[in-house]
């Protein structure tokens, strides 16, 4: 077995056992609180509110849900292209024992990836995420996997990849699945890129899942399902307000809305208020007065293409050495390099 991770001084250290550590990344890059980024996108106009607060712990426990719905496709076809193809993806990487993955969640898919490389011998996984949800997961995963060892980070992308880059020497695979890029517009998109890029040696990887243009139906349909799940996550960000900022949004007079934009090739997801009020939120000592169909813009969801995933990759000064496709074309895994 290989060392434990060296653990700084400035993180504060929880071990659940010997396999199973986790950290909290400080908030490096001084990034506004929840209360302050609502305020400004409340009192925005168009209205906004960022995707990554979905995820409180309802609200990561109703994207799970999602992931299970017959529309909502991305799920279950990167899992079939990772069974599938795990064992390549492993080869490629033989002198890799750390894997690094940004958003893990509850670690579903890696599961497949975890399997091939652990054949080469014993693995470090360090699953980052902004909710605990990635120990529920992790505890799992020790009980599958002997060889394996789960150090995770708890905290955003950018302070944690640095985090990893200061404490890890060995060569590490960082995964980022999902399609989970597909938040960001385009320029994010390539300075987070580059950010990863710049925290990488040499011999690193990056596997990164994206999800393809395809039939606007599907679309349409993975992000409004019929059983209501992502309405109801969608709707899960109001009730968020209504706890942590004590609010009073009523959200039986808001709606869900989810659409293919065509001309930006994106999803987007909007939350539509059915009435002209006002909703008070009193942490914010603020009144927000909402017209009837105004909406508050929640998500985008960009669609890629092979030549824009290029041209994000070279930017970045990344090179593909690999990409796996579903045979319907609807998602794209590519594995990079420096
Ligand atoms: C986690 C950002 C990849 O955009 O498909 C799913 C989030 N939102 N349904 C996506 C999401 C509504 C998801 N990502």
């Amino acid at each position: 077995m290989q060392e434990s991770l060296k653990i700084l001084p400035d993180f504060t250290d929880q071990a659940i056992n010997d396999r199973l550590k986790f950290i909290r990344a400080v908030n490096a890059h001084h990034k506004n609180s929840f209360a302050e980024d609502v305020l400004t996108g409340l009192t925005s106009y168009p209205k906004t509110l960022q995707p990554k607060y979905f995820y409180d712990s309802h609200g990561s426990k109703l994207f799970e849900q999602i992931c299970s719905t017959p529309e909502y496709y991305i799920t279950r076809t990167e899992s079939s292209i990772l069974k599938k193809c795990s064992y390549q993806m492993a080869e490629l990487n033989v002198d890799k024992q750390v894997i690094v993955e940004l958003g893990s969640g509850s670690s579903v898919k890696t599961k497949y990836i975890l399997d091939a490389f652990i054949k080469n011998g014993p693995v470090t996984y360090i699953p980052i995420d902004v909710s605990e949800i990635l120990l529920d997961g992790g505890k799992k995963l020790i009980e599958d996997f002997e060889g394996l060892k789960v150090q995770g980070i708890i905290g955003e992308y950018e302070e944690s990849i640095e985090l990893v880059n200061d404490l890890i020497s060995e060569p590490k695979l960082i995964i980022f699945l999902g399609s989970s890029i597909g938040n960001f517009d385009l320029t994010h998109a390539g300075s987070f890129l580059n950010h990863l890029s710049c925290n990488m040696h040499e011999d690193d990887t990056l596997l990164i899942g994206f999800d393809l243009v395809k039939d606007v139906n599907v679309l349409n349909a993975a992000y409004d399902d019929a059983g209501g799940v992502t309405a109801g996550f969608n709707l899960n960000l109001l009730s968020r307000i209504n706890r942590e900022l004590m609010a009073d949004f009523d959200l039986s007079v808001f709606s869900h809305k989810a659409f293919f934009n065509k001309e930006e090739s994106r999803v987007e997801m909007h939350l539509v208020s059915n009435c002209r009020q006002d909703v008070n939120v009193s942490s914010l000592g603020k009144v927000i007065h909402f017209e009837e169909n105004e909406t508050i813009h929640t998500e985008n969801s960009y669609k890629f293409t092979d030549n824009i995933i290029n041209e994000l990759a070279a930017n970045a000064g990344l090179k593909k050495i690999e990409k796996w496709k579903d045979e319907d074309n609807y998602f794209e895994l590519c594995m990079m390099k420096k």
